[in-house]
């Protein structure tokens, strides 16, 4: 096999490269003046061929370079090629909240599949049955939940596991049973137009115990800082917050941590100075299922 790398991947395509002993090819890439995006593949593919890049921002850019690069290598004849992405920008339009809006996710998905990809990993992403609602490839959502358990392992007292919304339940029932810990979760309410979140009033059995909050992405901080705030206020000793994609914006982590978030820690799908956790065995053993599948 070959492992393709755009520099999106931040790492990680070597991570995979690295466990499953191939060889990682790191595609050429430049600006022409006018800000159009170039791309080229140096080496032909071996085999199959793994391309590896996150759609963390700028997010359009690196998008339109993942579709130049698929078109490229998929013209180079490989025996598949499987597209890892281990950031899936656009996954929370999920659906059309108001009327004329756009089902982002799935122009994304969909564009993928059209420009060559015979397989598609994600990671963590926002809805999980998006992936078969506009796919028609073989696709695998790598979740990083063991890994995130891990990290907290023996750190915290009593710990419950908080999902600050429903959507993020299942998530944070997974990471609760790595860690034997309660989990519960908060619902919250977004404004569609003004992005303002609320959670609803609702009492949890948080009286001096740890809580950690989980979640699949923190974008301005806001629904970790309302979830920290709320369980504080209903005596908790300590909060932490676990996410998969650190897609921060300017100010988030200042937020969080005045909110009283003791640290907030991320995986490594999106670059930020909070990701210290790594999904590349997650994404490694979701490869080795679709191979199964497929090859
Ligand atoms: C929304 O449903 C997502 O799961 C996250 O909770 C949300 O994107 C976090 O955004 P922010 O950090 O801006 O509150």
């Amino acid at each position: 096999m070959t492992v393709y790398a755009l520099d999106s991947s931040n790492g990680l395509a070597a991570r995979i490269g690295r466990a499953i002993g191939d060889r990682v090819v790191l595609l050429e890439g430049k600006e022409f003046p006018d800000g159009e995006s170039y791309v080229r593949v140096p080496q032909r593919p071996e085999g199959p061929a793994i391309l590896v890049a996150s759609l963390h921002p700028p997010q359009d850019k690196n998008f339109v370079k993942l579709l130049l690069a698929l078109e490229a290598i998929s013209a180079l004849k490989p025996e598949g090629l499987f597209v890892v992405v281990p950031y899936l920008a656009y996954a929370r339009q999920d659906k059309r909240f108001l009327e004329g809006e756009p089902i982002s996710v799935k122009v994304i998905l969909r564009s993928i599949e059209a420009a060559g990809a015979t397989g598609l990993v994600v990671v963590d992403v926002h809805k999980p049955s998006a992936l078969s609602e506009h796919l028609s490839i073989p696709h695998r959502n790598a979740m990083p939940s063991r890994e995130v358990a891990e990290y907290f392992k023996g750190r915290l007292r009593s710990p419950l596991v908080l999902a600050p919304d429903a959507g993020a339940l299942e998530r944070a029932k997974i990471v609760a049973e790595h860690l034997s810990a309660d989990y519960d979760y908060l619902v919250k309410e977004r404004d569609r137009v003004t992005g303002e979140v609320r959670a609803q009033p609702k009492s949890m059995d948080v009286q001096g115990r740890d809580v950690l909050i989980v979640d699949d992405i923190i974008s301005t901080g806001g629904t970790v800082a309302l979830a920290a705030s709320t369980v504080l206020r209903q005596g908790a000793s300590r909060v932490f917050a676990a996410c998969t994609h650190a897609v921060m914006v300017k100010g988030a982590l200042d937020l969080m941590m005045s909110s009283g978030v003791e640290e907030v820690v991320a995986t490594d799908t999106v670059p930020s100075p909070v990701s210290r956790i790594t999904v590349a065995p997650a994404i490694v053993e979701a490869l080795k299922s679709l191979f199964d599948e497929v090859l």
